[in-house]
């Protein structure tokens, strides 16, 4: 495996009115990561969480690290509240219209991994010119905006495609996949070259089941 593997549970599938205990479960695991889902309305049909979540887990659990998933149609103008939260991660969509070189460079500047993330329909071209400047590439296997939603199997020939891209590239990006991730489904996106495992639902209905199986998947890489 490029890189260690990484589950980032969703903290949009934990306890809203709760969030700290949500965090506590994902260290009780002995996970680093928390996926944090921040939507617009706009670009999603969805409302989230800002970037005072972020401030507040972070100052709760410092050793944590928030890997934070921007659905908006101008996450330009969001770089520097979250990385001044605390985000360690923020990635951005490729869809919507908006300076992404500009953003990507923000990122860099703030101090933070970079992250580029695609809808479902999106193929994998669209990102191939930020390869060599990121640090993961998001792929969605749903529909971005909700939790619980059925994995679109759609995400395994393009996990499969970017991994190719990263060996030819001789480059080192994280291959994060999220949306529908199950216990039944984990393996075969590791198999694939996925090494970071986002999971909302399964994760807070299921967690023993789910990191059995993506460890298991990936020893036997
Ligand atoms: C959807 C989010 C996902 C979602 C994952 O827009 O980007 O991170 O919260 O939740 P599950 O694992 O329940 O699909
Ligand atoms: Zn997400």
């Amino acid at each position: 495996m490029v890189n260690s593997l990484e589950i980032a549970p969703s903290i949009l599938g934990g306890d809203h009115a709760a969030l700290g205990e949500s965090v506590a479960a994902i260290g009780a695991a002995g996970l680093k990561w928390v996926h944090v889902d921040v939507m617009d309305g706009h670009f999603v049909p969805n409302l989230s969480f800002g970037p005072g979540v972020v401030k507040a887990l972070k100052a709760r659990f410092p050793d944590m690290f928030y890997d934070v998933h921007l659905m908006l149609d101008n996450p330009n103008l969001y770089v520097e509240p979250f990385a001044k939260a605390g985000a360690d991660l923020i990635s951005v969509h490729v869809e919507p219209d908006y300076p992404i070189s500009g953003t990507l460079d923000d990122i860099h500047f703030a101090g933070r991994k970079i992250g580029i993330t695609l809808n479902p329909q999106t193929p994998v071209g669209e990102v191939a010119e930020y390869l060599p400047r990121v640090d993961l590439v998001l792929v969605m296997s749903v529909q971005p905006g909700f939790g619980g939603q059925s994995f679109n199997p759609v995400a395994l020939e393009k996990i499969s495609a970017l991994a190719r891209m990263r060996e030819e590239m001789k480059l080192s990006f994280r291959i994060e996949v999220d949306g529908g991730i199950t216990a039944g489904n984990v393996a075969a996106c590791i198999g694939r070259g996925a090494d970071t495992i986002v999971a909302g639902t399964e994760f807070f209905k299921n967690s023993a089941a789910l990191l059995g199986a993506a460890r298991g998947a990936a020893r036997n890489l």
